[in-house]
Protein backbone atom coordinates (compact mmCIF):
# COMPACT_ATOMS: atom_id res chain seq x y z
CA UNK A 1 0.00 0.00 0.00
CA UNK A 2 2.49 2.47 0.92
CA UNK A 3 4.48 1.76 -2.31
CA UNK A 4 1.34 2.57 -4.26
CA UNK A 5 1.00 5.48 -2.53
CA UNK A 6 4.30 6.46 -2.79
CA UNK A 7 4.36 5.71 -6.83
CA UNK A 8 0.98 8.05 -7.14
CA UNK A 9 2.77 10.67 -5.25
CA UNK A 10 5.44 10.61 -7.38
CA UNK A 11 3.38 10.66 -10.37
CA UNK A 12 1.47 13.84 -9.01
CA UNK A 13 4.81 15.72 -8.54
CA UNK A 14 6.34 14.74 -11.87
CA UNK A 15 2.82 15.90 -13.60
CA UNK A 16 2.85 19.25 -11.69
CA UNK A 17 6.27 19.79 -12.95
CA UNK A 18 5.23 18.95 -15.89
CA UNK A 19 2.47 21.84 -16.55
CA UNK A 20 4.93 24.15 -14.41
CA UNK A 21 8.15 24.06 -16.28
CA UNK A 22 5.79 23.88 -19.68
CA UNK A 23 4.08 27.67 -18.24
CA UNK A 24 8.21 28.42 -17.22
CA UNK A 25 8.88 27.72 -20.73
CA UNK A 26 6.27 29.81 -22.95
CA UNK A 27 7.44 33.26 -23.24
CA UNK A 28 5.69 36.25 -22.46
CA UNK A 29 5.10 38.38 -25.23
CA UNK A 30 4.27 42.22 -25.37
CA UNK A 31 2.20 43.38 -28.29
CA UNK A 32 1.18 46.60 -29.51
CA UNK A 33 -0.62 47.58 -32.16
CA UNK A 34 -0.60 51.57 -33.96
CA UNK A 35 -4.22 51.13 -33.84
CA UNK A 36 -6.98 48.74 -33.19
CA UNK A 37 -9.63 50.81 -35.62
CA UNK A 38 -7.69 50.48 -38.52
CA UNK A 39 -9.32 47.34 -40.44
CA UNK A 40 -6.89 45.96 -41.94
CA UNK A 41 -4.39 45.99 -38.81
CA UNK A 42 -7.37 44.26 -36.84
CA UNK A 43 -7.72 41.54 -39.42
CA UNK A 44 -3.95 40.92 -38.71
CA UNK A 45 -4.01 41.03 -35.08
CA UNK A 46 -6.48 38.47 -34.29
CA UNK A 47 -4.65 36.79 -36.82
CA UNK A 48 -1.37 36.77 -34.91
CA UNK A 49 -3.25 36.51 -31.71
CA UNK A 50 -4.67 33.27 -33.33
CA UNK A 51 -1.86 31.99 -34.42
CA UNK A 52 0.53 32.25 -31.05
CA UNK A 53 -2.06 30.76 -28.84
CA UNK A 54 -4.21 28.08 -31.21
CA UNK A 55 -1.45 26.92 -33.50
CA UNK A 56 1.75 27.52 -30.77
CA UNK A 57 0.47 26.91 -28.33
CA UNK A 58 1.00 29.95 -25.96
CA UNK A 59 -0.89 30.59 -23.18
CA UNK A 60 -3.16 33.84 -23.67
CA UNK A 61 -2.37 34.91 -20.48
CA UNK A 62 1.16 35.35 -21.59
CA UNK A 63 0.24 37.62 -24.08
CA UNK A 64 -0.22 41.51 -23.80
CA UNK A 65 -1.90 42.80 -26.81
CA UNK A 66 -2.31 47.01 -26.19
CA UNK A 67 -4.07 49.59 -28.35
CA UNK A 68 -1.50 52.18 -28.88
CA UNK A 69 -4.32 54.60 -30.24
CA UNK A 70 -2.19 56.41 -33.03
CA UNK A 71 -0.67 58.26 -30.37
CA UNK A 72 3.00 57.70 -29.99
CA UNK A 73 3.43 59.12 -26.41
CA UNK A 74 0.85 56.56 -25.33
CA UNK A 75 2.72 53.67 -27.16
CA UNK A 76 5.73 54.79 -25.79
CA UNK A 77 4.28 54.11 -22.16
CA UNK A 78 2.95 50.49 -23.28
CA UNK A 79 6.48 49.65 -24.75
CA UNK A 80 8.14 51.11 -21.72
CA UNK A 81 5.75 49.23 -19.41
CA UNK A 82 6.68 45.91 -21.78
CA UNK A 83 10.66 46.65 -21.06
CA UNK A 84 9.57 47.32 -16.67
CA UNK A 85 7.63 44.08 -16.76
CA UNK A 86 10.24 42.14 -18.15
CA UNK A 87 8.65 40.60 -21.35
CA UNK A 88 10.79 38.18 -23.22
CA UNK A 89 10.25 39.81 -26.53
CA UNK A 90 8.34 42.56 -27.99
CA UNK A 91 6.19 42.94 -31.40
CA UNK A 92 5.15 46.18 -32.23
CA UNK A 93 3.52 48.20 -34.91
CA UNK A 94 4.83 51.84 -34.26
CA UNK A 95 2.37 54.98 -34.41
CA UNK A 96 5.57 56.22 -35.93
CA UNK A 97 7.93 54.62 -37.81
CA UNK A 98 10.62 57.40 -37.19
CA UNK A 99 10.31 56.26 -33.09
CA UNK A 100 12.24 53.10 -33.80
CA UNK A 101 15.54 54.09 -32.91
CA UNK A 102 15.38 54.78 -29.33
CA UNK A 103 12.78 51.66 -28.74
CA UNK A 104 15.95 49.40 -30.23
CA UNK A 105 18.13 51.29 -28.10
CA UNK A 106 15.92 50.88 -24.94
CA UNK A 107 15.19 47.14 -25.95
CA UNK A 108 18.91 46.49 -26.49
CA UNK A 109 19.61 47.81 -23.29
CA UNK A 110 17.42 45.71 -21.26
CA UNK A 111 18.45 42.32 -23.46
CA UNK A 112 14.60 42.40 -24.89
CA UNK A 113 14.43 41.29 -28.80
CA UNK A 114 12.04 42.92 -30.85
CA UNK A 115 10.04 42.30 -33.93
CA UNK A 116 9.13 45.55 -36.00
CA UNK A 117 6.15 45.18 -38.24
CA UNK A 118 3.61 46.48 -40.47
CA UNK A 119 5.92 50.23 -40.48
CA UNK A 120 9.02 49.47 -41.72
CA UNK A 121 11.65 51.68 -39.71
CA UNK A 122 14.32 53.53 -41.68
CA UNK A 123 17.42 52.06 -43.34
CA UNK A 124 19.72 53.57 -40.90
CA UNK A 125 17.44 52.59 -38.31
CA UNK A 126 17.44 48.90 -39.04
CA UNK A 127 21.69 49.46 -39.50
CA UNK A 128 21.43 50.12 -35.12
CA UNK A 129 22.56 47.54 -32.91
CA UNK A 130 19.57 44.70 -31.45
CA UNK A 131 18.69 41.85 -31.70
CA UNK A 132 15.32 43.03 -33.80
CA UNK A 133 14.05 42.28 -37.21
CA UNK A 134 11.50 44.16 -39.68
CA UNK A 135 8.89 41.19 -41.12
CA UNK A 136 6.39 43.01 -43.77
CA UNK A 137 5.42 43.88 -47.34
CA UNK A 138 7.55 45.56 -49.96
CA UNK A 139 5.14 48.72 -50.22
CA UNK A 140 7.02 49.25 -53.66
CA UNK A 141 5.85 46.30 -54.93
CA UNK A 142 1.90 46.96 -53.80
CA UNK A 143 2.01 50.36 -55.52
CA UNK A 144 3.63 48.81 -59.23
CA UNK A 145 0.58 46.46 -59.01
CA UNK A 146 -1.63 49.16 -58.87
CA UNK A 147 -0.63 50.56 -61.66
CA UNK A 148 -0.35 47.42 -63.48
CA UNK A 149 -3.75 47.13 -62.99
CA UNK A 150 -4.79 50.33 -64.67
CA UNK A 151 -2.46 49.75 -67.23
CA UNK A 152 -3.61 46.46 -67.97
CA UNK A 153 -7.39 48.41 -68.37
CA UNK A 154 -8.83 48.13 -71.82
CA UNK A 155 -8.47 51.86 -72.93
CA UNK A 156 -5.35 51.78 -70.48
CA UNK A 157 -6.70 54.04 -67.58
CA UNK A 158 -7.74 56.76 -69.94
CA UNK A 159 -11.78 57.15 -69.79
CA UNK A 160 -11.98 60.89 -71.46
CA UNK A 161 -9.76 60.00 -74.21
CA UNK A 162 -7.53 62.69 -73.87
CA UNK A 163 -4.58 60.36 -74.21
CA UNK A 164 -3.65 61.08 -70.21
CA UNK A 165 -4.07 59.08 -67.41
CA UNK A 166 -5.88 62.03 -64.94
CA UNK A 167 -5.79 60.46 -61.32
CA UNK A 168 -6.50 61.67 -57.96
CA UNK A 169 -4.54 59.94 -55.23
CA UNK A 170 -5.72 59.54 -51.92
CA UNK A 171 -2.77 58.44 -49.27
CA UNK A 172 -2.37 56.88 -46.03
CA UNK A 173 -0.81 58.87 -43.06
CA UNK A 174 2.68 59.81 -45.50
CA UNK A 175 5.28 59.28 -42.54
CA UNK A 176 4.49 55.91 -43.06
CA UNK A 177 6.64 54.17 -46.34
CA UNK A 178 3.61 52.29 -47.25
CA UNK A 179 1.59 55.46 -48.14
CA UNK A 180 4.86 57.04 -50.06
CA UNK A 181 5.83 54.09 -52.23
CA UNK A 182 2.26 53.23 -52.87
CA UNK A 183 2.19 57.27 -54.38
CA UNK A 184 5.08 56.62 -55.92
CA UNK A 185 5.20 53.67 -57.46
CA UNK A 186 1.69 53.28 -58.65
CA UNK A 187 2.57 56.43 -61.41
CA UNK A 188 5.60 54.66 -61.82
CA UNK A 189 4.08 51.43 -63.22
CA UNK A 190 2.14 53.80 -65.46
CA UNK A 191 4.87 55.51 -66.69
CA UNK A 192 7.07 52.34 -67.38
CA UNK A 193 3.91 51.47 -69.22
CA UNK A 194 4.47 54.00 -71.89
CA UNK A 195 1.59 55.97 -70.49
CA UNK A 196 1.16 59.87 -69.96
CA UNK A 197 -0.29 60.91 -65.88
CA UNK A 198 -1.56 64.13 -64.39
CA UNK A 199 -1.73 64.37 -60.99
CA UNK A 200 -5.53 66.52 -60.41
CA UNK A 201 -5.24 65.85 -56.66
CA UNK A 202 -3.51 64.24 -53.95
CA UNK A 203 -4.17 64.18 -50.52
CA UNK A 204 -3.57 62.18 -47.00
CA UNK A 205 -6.56 59.82 -45.79
CA UNK A 206 -4.78 58.48 -42.56
CA UNK A 207 -5.65 55.08 -43.97
CA UNK A 208 -9.59 56.00 -43.09
CA UNK A 209 -12.81 55.46 -44.45
CA UNK A 210 -14.66 58.37 -43.71
CA UNK A 211 -11.76 60.43 -44.77
CA UNK A 212 -11.49 58.92 -48.17
CA UNK A 213 -14.78 59.24 -48.97
CA UNK A 214 -14.77 62.88 -48.12
CA UNK A 215 -11.85 63.16 -50.02
CA UNK A 216 -13.44 61.79 -52.92
CA UNK A 217 -16.25 63.64 -52.85
CA UNK A 218 -14.40 66.94 -52.96
CA UNK A 219 -11.99 65.49 -55.95
CA UNK A 220 -15.36 64.62 -57.88
CA UNK A 221 -17.07 67.49 -57.29
CA UNK A 222 -13.84 69.82 -58.12
CA UNK A 223 -12.83 67.76 -61.30
CA UNK A 224 -15.67 65.72 -62.26
CA UNK A 225 -15.21 64.09 -65.63
CA UNK A 226 -11.84 64.70 -65.78
CA UNK A 227 -11.00 62.04 -63.18
CA UNK A 228 -10.71 58.64 -64.81
CA UNK A 229 -9.16 57.06 -62.18
CA UNK A 230 -9.07 56.89 -58.16
CA UNK A 231 -6.38 55.18 -56.51
CA UNK A 232 -6.51 54.59 -52.63
CA UNK A 233 -3.66 53.77 -50.76
CA UNK A 234 -5.25 51.34 -48.67
CA UNK A 235 -9.20 49.26 -49.42
CA UNK A 236 -10.53 51.30 -46.48
CA UNK A 237 -10.22 54.56 -48.14
CA UNK A 238 -11.24 52.78 -51.18
CA UNK A 239 -14.38 51.57 -49.64
CA UNK A 240 -14.64 55.27 -48.70
CA UNK A 241 -14.13 56.90 -52.36
CA UNK A 242 -16.49 53.97 -54.04
CA UNK A 243 -19.43 55.47 -51.69
CA UNK A 244 -18.68 59.29 -53.14
CA UNK A 245 -18.37 57.38 -56.57
CA UNK A 246 -21.85 56.54 -56.33
CA UNK A 247 -23.08 59.45 -54.68
CA UNK A 248 -21.58 61.54 -57.78
CA UNK A 249 -23.28 59.49 -60.31
CA UNK A 250 -20.02 57.43 -61.68
CA UNK A 251 -20.05 53.89 -62.31
CA UNK A 252 -17.10 52.07 -61.44
CA UNK A 253 -15.88 50.33 -64.99
CA UNK A 254 -18.13 52.08 -67.28
CA UNK A 255 -16.40 55.81 -66.64
CA UNK A 256 -13.71 55.66 -63.72
CA UNK A 257 -11.73 53.26 -62.24
CA UNK A 258 -10.84 52.45 -58.83
CA UNK A 259 -8.14 50.60 -57.38
CA UNK A 260 -7.35 49.81 -53.17
CA UNK A 261 -4.33 47.85 -51.41
CA UNK A 262 -5.31 44.95 -48.70
CA UNK A 263 -8.04 42.43 -50.54
CA UNK A 264 -10.27 43.20 -47.30
CA UNK A 265 -13.15 40.26 -48.05
CA UNK A 266 -15.58 42.85 -48.99
CA UNK A 267 -13.08 44.66 -51.50
CA UNK A 268 -12.14 41.37 -53.35
CA UNK A 269 -16.24 40.62 -53.26
CA UNK A 270 -16.28 44.25 -54.64
CA UNK A 271 -13.68 43.55 -57.22
CA UNK A 272 -15.85 40.28 -58.33
CA UNK A 273 -18.67 42.19 -58.64
CA UNK A 274 -16.98 44.85 -60.82
CA UNK A 275 -17.34 47.42 -58.57
CA UNK A 276 -13.88 47.81 -57.61
CA UNK A 277 -11.24 47.79 -60.58
CA UNK A 278 -8.58 45.77 -58.74
CA UNK A 279 -7.11 45.43 -55.14
CA UNK A 280 -3.78 43.81 -53.88
CA UNK A 281 -3.77 41.41 -51.37
CA UNK A 282 -1.49 42.82 -48.08
CA UNK A 283 -0.97 39.12 -46.84
CA UNK A 284 -1.67 39.18 -43.10
CA UNK A 285 -1.73 35.32 -42.63
CA UNK A 286 1.68 35.15 -44.16
CA UNK A 287 3.02 38.57 -42.39
CA UNK A 288 1.57 37.40 -39.00
CA UNK A 289 2.85 34.01 -38.80
CA UNK A 290 6.58 34.96 -40.04
CA UNK A 291 6.13 38.06 -37.16
CA UNK A 292 5.44 35.04 -34.62
CA UNK A 293 7.94 32.68 -35.82
CA UNK A 294 10.06 34.76 -35.51
CA UNK A 295 9.74 36.60 -31.71
CA UNK A 296 9.75 32.93 -31.16
CA UNK A 297 12.92 32.09 -32.10
CA UNK A 298 14.34 35.48 -30.52
CA UNK A 299 12.85 34.58 -27.52
CA UNK A 300 14.78 31.44 -27.39
CA UNK A 301 17.71 33.34 -27.76
CA UNK A 302 18.33 32.88 -31.83
CA UNK A 303 19.61 35.95 -33.65
CA UNK A 304 16.80 37.26 -36.03
CA UNK A 305 17.45 38.34 -39.91
CA UNK A 306 17.51 41.99 -40.49
CA UNK A 307 14.22 41.54 -42.87
CA UNK A 308 11.28 39.12 -43.30
CA UNK A 309 9.28 39.78 -46.51
CA UNK A 310 5.99 37.90 -47.38
CA UNK A 311 4.85 38.77 -51.11
CA UNK A 312 1.48 40.94 -52.24
CA UNK A 313 -0.60 39.57 -54.95
CA UNK A 314 -2.12 41.44 -57.56
CA UNK A 315 -6.07 40.95 -57.42
CA UNK A 316 -8.50 41.20 -60.44
CA UNK A 317 -11.83 39.86 -61.38
C1 LIG B 1 -0.89 49.23 -44.48
C2 LIG B 1 -2.30 48.84 -44.84
C3 LIG B 1 -3.24 49.91 -44.40
C4 LIG B 1 -3.02 50.26 -42.95
C5 LIG B 1 -1.57 50.56 -42.69
C6 LIG B 1 -1.31 50.84 -41.24
O1 LIG B 1 0.00 48.20 -44.83
O2 LIG B 1 -2.39 48.65 -46.21
O3 LIG B 1 -4.58 49.51 -44.61
O4 LIG B 1 -3.40 49.16 -42.17
O5 LIG B 1 -0.78 49.48 -43.12
O6 LIG B 1 0.04 51.10 -41.00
Amino acid sequence: MKKIIALVMALVIVALCGVACAEAAAPKIGITIYQFADNFMTLYREELVRYLTEDCGIPSENITIVDGKNDQAEQTNQIDGFIADNVDVMILNLVQSSSAASVIQKADAAGIPVVFINREPSAEDMALNGNFCYVGADARQSGTFQGQIIAETENKGDWNGNGVVDYVMIMGDPENVDAQYRTQFSIKALEDAGLKVNKLFEQRGDWDQTKGQELAATALSQFGNDIDVIFCNNDAMALGAYQAIVDAGRTVGQDIYLVGVDALDECQQMVNDGTMTGTVLNDHVGQSHTAADAALKAAKGETLEKYYWVDYVKVTK
